[in-house]
C-alpha cells in the first residue's frame, strides 16, 4: 500500500498536503507536522451505520440507576467530579508540567485501590521512579498495577488480560499506535489513542483517567475534538512556587462545571485544604496598605482571599500593569475608571495587582475589592483588618450587584470579618447579619471616602 504524508497544524488540526510555514486556518507560524496516513479500507453502507441500532426509548422507561458513584477518598476530588467517580466515565486530566496530575491521580489509588482494581499505564516514568513516589505518598494497595509502555497494542493486551475497574493513561501524549506511523504527540496519535480508550471505557463499563500536558497557552495539547470526546475535563492549576493547587471541572456529563477542589503540595504529597479561605487569609500582616478581602464563588463555595496592590510613580515611559490572579484586562479597565471616576489620577503610576496564594479569581464580583486594594496603596493607607469589599464595578464608577451575595457575607461573618461593603443595589433584600455591620455604597467614590 502506498504511503500518504499529510502535514497537520499541532495548533487547530488544520490538514494540508503541503508543509506551510504558517497554518491557513488559524494562523499559528511552525505548526505544520508531517504526519504518515495509513489509508482507512473503504466503510461499507455509504457512511451509515448498519450495526442493530438501539431504538428510540420513553425516557420514564431509561433506567437511571446504572450510574454508580465511587468516592476518590479525596472529597474535594468527588466534588469536582460531581459527586464522586461516574463508573465507565472518561475523565481527562491537564495541567501545567510539575503540577501534581500524577501525584493526585497516584493517591487517589489508595482509597480506590481498596474497592477497585486499577492499572497505572505511565509512558513518562519507569516502574521504579513509581514506586518511588508510591512509598512517599505511603500507597500499599494490592489492587494497583503499574504499566510502564507506550505502544497501545500492549497496552491493549494488558488491559484485556487484566480486566481493571479503572485505568490510569499518564500521558496520553506519549502512547502511540504504531500503525499510524506518526510520532506521539502528534494530532493524529492523541486522537487516535483516545478514542482507542473511549471505546475501552464504554465497552467495559471501565472508568479511565487520561493525562494530557497543556501547551504554552494554558489548552490541552491536541485537537480540540479531544474535549468534545471525554466525559469530563478536569484542569489542575496553580502557580509552580505556590503550594496551593486548583482542581477545575471545565466540563462535566455527571456535575457542575462550576466547583473546585483545593488542595496543597507538600512533602507527602497533596493534602485537601476543606477551608480554602482560611488557608488563603493566614499570614496576613496587619496594617498594610494595598490590601483587600474580597469573596468569590468557586461553585456552590464562598472562597475570601487577598488581593494585593501596589501603585508607585511611573519612571519613564507608559505605566507598567502586571496583574497575577485577577484578569489584566479587567484590571485595566477598573483602573480607568478609578481614573474617571474617582478624581485619584493613578494613570501616570504603575500598577501591580497579586491575589495572594496563587489564586486566579475571574468573578467580577472582586471589582470594588480590587479597586479598593488599588486605592489604598495609593493613598499609603491602610483599610480596616476586618473589611471584606463584594460588588462588580461599572464604567461610570457605580458599584452593581452580584449573586449569592447572602452567602457571601456569611462566609465573610464566619471569618470573623466585621465590615462587609456592598453595593447599594443589593442591599435591600439581604437578610440580617448580628456579628458583621454590612455597610451599602452607590459609587466607588463613596466607598473610597468612608474607608481610606
Ligand atoms: P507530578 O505529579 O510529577 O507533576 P505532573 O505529573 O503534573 O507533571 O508533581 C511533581 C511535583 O510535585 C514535583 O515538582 C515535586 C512535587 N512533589 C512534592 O512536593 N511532594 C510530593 O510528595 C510529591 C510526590 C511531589
Ligand atoms: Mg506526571
Amino acid at each position: 500500500m502506498k504511503q500518504k504524508s499529510v502535514f497537520v497544524c499541532t495548533e487547530c488540526g488544520n490538514k494540508s498536503p503541503k508543509w506551510m510555514g504558517k497554518c491557513t486556518m488559524c494562523g499559528s507560524w511552525n505548526t505544520m507536522e508531517e504526519e504518515i496516513m495509513t489509508p482507512e479500507p473503504p466503510s461499507k453502507g455509504g457512511g451509515i451505520s448498519l450495526a442493530p441500532a438501539a431504538v428510540p426509548k420513553k425516557i420514564k422507561d431509561i433506567d437511571s440507576s446504572c450510574e454508580i458513584r465511587t468516592s476518590t477518598g479525596m472529597s474535594e476530588f468527588d466534588r469536582v467530579l460531581g459527586g464522586g467517580l461516574v463508573k465507565g466515565s472518561f475523565v481527562l486530566v491537564g495541567g501545567d508540567p510539575g503540577i501534581g496530575k500524577s501525584t493526585i491521580l497516584l493517591q487517589i489509588c489508595r482509597h480506590l485501590g481498596k474497592s477497585a482494581s486499577i492499572l497505572y499505564v505511565s509512558g513518562e516514568e519507569s516502574p521504579n521512579q513509581i514506586k518511588l513516589r508510591a512509598e512517599r505518598l505511603n500507597i500499599t494497595t494490592e489492587n494497583l498495577k503499574i504499566y510502564s509502555e507506550t505502544n497501545m497494542n500492549y497496552i491493549k493486551n494488558a488491559i484485556a488480560s487484566e480486566n481493571p475497574d479503572i485505568i490510569i493513561v499518564d500521558s496520553v501524549q506519549t502512547m502511540v499506535n504504531p500503525e499510524i506511523g506518526s510520532s506521539p504527540g502528534n494530532v493524529s496519535q492523541i486522537k487516535d489513542v483516545t478514542s482507542s480508550f473511549m471505546r475501552i471505557a464504554k465497552d467495559n463499563g471501565i472508568s479511565v483517567f487520561l493525562v494530557g500536558h497543556v501547551t504554552k497557552d494554558g489548552a490541552i495539547a491536541g485537537p480540540k475534538i479531544l474535549e468534545h470526546m471525554v466525559d469530563t475535563v478536569l484542569y489542575f492549576e496553580g502557580e509552580r512556587q505556590q503550594s496551593y493547587r486548583i482542581l477545575r471541572a471545565v466540563k462535566n456529563r455527571f456535575g457542575s462545571t462550576n466547583e473546585i477542589g483545593v488542595f496543597e503540595m507538600e512533602s507527602d504529597g497533596l493534602h485537601q485544604v476543606p477551608n480554602p479561605s482560611e488557608a488563603l487569609l493566614s499570614g496576613r500582616p496587619d496594617k498594610n496598605a494595598g490590601s483587600c478581602i474580597v469573596c468569590s464563588m468557586e461553585g456552590t463555595r464562598p472562597v475570601l482571599a487577598e488581593i494585593q496592590a501596589l501603585v508607585s510613580p511611573t519612571n519613564f515611559g507608559n505605566p507598567r500593569r502586571m496583574t497575577q490572579g485577577p484578569d489584566l484586562n479587567r484590571v485595566l479597565m477598573l483602573l480607568a475608571v478609578m481614573e474617571k471616576q474617582s478624581g485619584l489620577h493613578i494613570s501616570s503610576y504603575d500598577a501591580y495587582v497579586n491575589i495572594v496564594g496563587g489564586f486566579r479569581v475571574s468573578e467580577t464580583a472582586s471589582d470594588l475589592g480590587i479597586i479598593m486594594a488599588l486605592a489604598s496603596s495609593f493613598r499609603s493607607t491602610p483599610l480596616d483588618k476586618g473589611l471584606v469589599a463584594i460588588g462588580e464595578v461599572g464604567l461610570t464608577g457605580e458599584t452593581r450587584s452580584v449573586s449569592f451575595l447572602d452567602v457571601r457575607i456569611s462566609e465573610a461573618e464566619k471569618m470573623g470579618f466585621t465590615t462587609c461593603v456592598i453595593p447599594y443595589n443589593s442591599s435591600k433584600k439581604l437578610r440580617r447579619f448580628d456579628k458583621i455591620e454590612v455597610v451599602p455604597v452607590r459609587h466607588i467614590r463613596d466607598a473610597i471616602n468612608k474607608f481610606l
